[in-house]
């Protein structure tokens, strides 16, 4: 088994994304009260349960991919146990008087013209329907008037859209810089493009679905540089590709920063290039779901049929014995058994109570704790949703959503990530009017993109903390005025989230964005016998493609590799 361990581990990163650094001893210990089993637990109050085949912890987007793939494909048995009182994890949408404001994520690529994202590869394989509402532009704003939109895809002439910009934007050398850089990343999209998420498993026979269904992309895969498994780092650093290009290099920090969390050379170098190709191959578009992301929730949920998504229904442990899971109890007392084991959506840290009372006993488990203890998160968000009179807003002069440079988009190295600089607006009530909003109302969210400290919102007072949400929202409220300027004189309801809010309601521990990409675990395999994992701490990490691929890894690790390999 060693040699093809090893090969394994060269080829595995380069799947979908590639990083460089997933066997490195972590030394630096997160704080192990950092978890959010503390708050808000909800009461189960469902009619007993059967015994599933595989039991899903978390409605993440992740979980439920998994379960719909167990479900649809491989025909098995699932419950899914949500701790909240809606579906949906991060991407959950709330309704609060008359509005149903999107919790998370609304940006999404590839699921439409020749879809590739593996969310989309789900809703195919499991017969699920979607309505997507295509769209090609999106605004930046920077410090005072600066102001340009990214078009997507490429002009009549084959001409990629976004090189006006950049040449009225950037330096003489940021057109070629970015065409080189086009050019020199290709080859890393091979295992976005070419191969399907269906050939994925959490464990190591994923090279035996590669070898007999894919033999031509793993020839290729295998013939990528080495530094192809890494970071974007070299890719704009050198040695193999260098940006001077202020301009441009701030922007690809941008892009990097909402994927991940991070600068971009500090993001997967696969994942950047998959993002650039399909921003600006000819058919390029963002996709969001009619209905909203609610819709995309409600269409996993409701694929796996009635009462199979029980919600209110916090786990509050993982029953192993003998090494391998039995079943999992709930906070209620509940105990729920498996026949074959449990799939944990909740985020990585939170296995540390999960698995408590197993911890003396069982090495595996002892093993796995260790693992993720390791494991570093990224920070936290700001939230500020709104509900606006619409009066006079003439939605065809605004785009979907913004990106705001607070501070300009261009400065010393890492300036793009610093607090309260890039904040993202989203303004979806521009691409679809079917969404739940009261009548001649919109909503916007701004939010600050995985950069702020959970540390100065710990241990506030009542009255210190509503002074904090004050100050640290007015960063978000300049983003959205720079969208509307009179936003203020509009607003109807006004809600702050804070690191404490996200870790509430979402169960995420310190409110993290996710885990850093250095210190993600390179699959869901777990040494607990029927334990597998999925979500935002699996590579490739954060973001709705990131955590379906990670769920259909799950789900597909249930069956044999044969098995697998008929079902798509
Ligand atoms: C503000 C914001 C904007 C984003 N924008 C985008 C975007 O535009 N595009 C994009 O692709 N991605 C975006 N992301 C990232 C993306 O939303 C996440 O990476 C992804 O949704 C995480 O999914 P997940 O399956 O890992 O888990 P989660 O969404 O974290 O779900 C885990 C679930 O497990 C439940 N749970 C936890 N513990 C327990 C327990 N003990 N018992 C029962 N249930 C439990 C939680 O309640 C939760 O529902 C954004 C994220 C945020 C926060
Ligand atoms: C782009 O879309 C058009 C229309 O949907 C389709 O005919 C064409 O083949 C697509 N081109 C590419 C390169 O996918
Ligand atoms: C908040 O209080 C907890 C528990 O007393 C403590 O561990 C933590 O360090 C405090 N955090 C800050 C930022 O003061
Ligand atoms: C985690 O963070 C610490 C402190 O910043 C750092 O020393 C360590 O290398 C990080 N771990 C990984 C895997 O990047």
């Amino acid at each position: 088994m060693r040699p093809l361990r090893v090969l394994l581990c060269f080829i595995w990163p380069h799947l979908v994304g590639g990083f460089l650094k997933t066997h490195q001893k972590r030394p630096e210990k997160v704080d192990s009260k950092a978890n959010s089993e503390s708050v808000l637990f909800a009461d189960s109050n469902s009619a007993p349960t059967f015994n599933p085949d595989v039991i899903v912890i978390g409605s993440g987007i992740g979980g439920l991919c998994a379960a719909n793939i167990l479900n649809h494909v491989h025909k098995k048995s699932v419950l899914v146990l949500e701790s909240h009182y809606l579906p949906g994890g991060c991407a959950h949408s709330f309704p609060i008087k008359g509005y149903d404001f999107e919790s998370g994520p609304t940006i999404l690529l590839g699921c439409t013209q020749a879809p590739l994202n593996p969310l989309r590869q789900v809703l195919d394989i499991c017969s699920l329907k979607l309505d997507w509402i295509s769209y090609k532009s999106w605004g930046v704003l920077g410090d005072g008037e600066e102001q340009w939109d990214l078009e997507l895809g490429k002009d009549a002439n084959n001409r990629i859209k976004f090189e006006t910009v950049l040449s009225e934007q950037g330096g003489a050398a940021a057109a070629s810089e970015f065409a080189d850089l086009l050019d020199k990343t290709k080859p890393l999209i091979v295992p976005a493009t070419e191969i399907p998420a269906m050939a994925l498993r959490a464990d190591s026979k994923v090279l035996f679905t590669l070898l007999v269904k894919h033999f031509r992309s793993l020839v290729k895969l295998l013939q990528l540089p080495d530094a192809g498994t890494g970071p974007f780092e070299p890719y704009i650093n050198g040695p193999i590709h260098v940006v001077t290009d202020p301009w441009l290099r701030s922007w690809l920090d941008g892009l990097a920063f909402s994927l991940s969390g991070l600068p971009a050379a500090r993001t997967p170098a696969s994942a950047m290039s998959y993002v650039l190709w399909d921003l600006h191959r000819a058919n390029g578009s963002l996709d969001y779901p009619k209905g909203g992301m609610k819709s995309l929730v409600n269409a996993l949920v409701s694929g796996l049929g009635d009462d199979v998504v029980r919600l209110r229904s916090h786990v509050a442990s993982i029953d192993v014995t003998d090494n391998n899971v039995r079943g999992v109890t709930l906070k209620s007392g509940e105990s729920i058994k498996c026949n074959e084991g449990v799939i944990c959506n909740a985020p990585l840290w939170n296995l540390k109570n999960l698995l408590a009372p197993a911890e003396s006993s069982e090495d595996s488990v002892k093993t796995l704790l260790g693992e993720i203890e390791s494991v570093n998160m990224t920070r936290s968000y700001l939230h500020l949703h709104v509900g606006l009179d619409a009066t006079g807003i003439d939605q065809t002069k605004l785009k979907p959503h913004y990106t705001v440079f607070e501070k300009g988009m261009v400065g010393d190295a890492e300036h793009v990530c610093t607090e309260l600089n890039m904040i993202a607006v989203s303004n979806v009530c521009n691409l679809d009017d079917s969404l739940e909003v009261p009548e001649g109302k919109i909503m916007m969210h701004a939010y600050a993109c995985g950069n702020e400290d959970y540390g100065i919102w710990e241990n506030l007072s009542k009255d210190e903390y509503e002074l904090k949400k004050k100050e640290r929202g007015e960063a978000l409220w300049s983003a959205i005025e720079k969208v509307v300027p009179d936003a203020r004189e509009r607003c109807e309801v006004e809600l702050l989230g804070s690191p404490l809010t996200h870790e509430r309601f979402l169960r995420r521990p310190r409110g993290t964005y996710g885990a850093e990409v250095e210190s993600l675990l390179k699959d869901g395999s777990t040494g607990v016998g029927g334990l597998v994992l999925c979500g935002d701490g699996i590579f490739p990490g954060i973001g709705l493609p990131s955590v379906a691929l990670s769920g259909v890894s799950a789900a597909n690790s249930f069956v044999s590799v044969w098995r697998q390999l008929k079902s798509y």
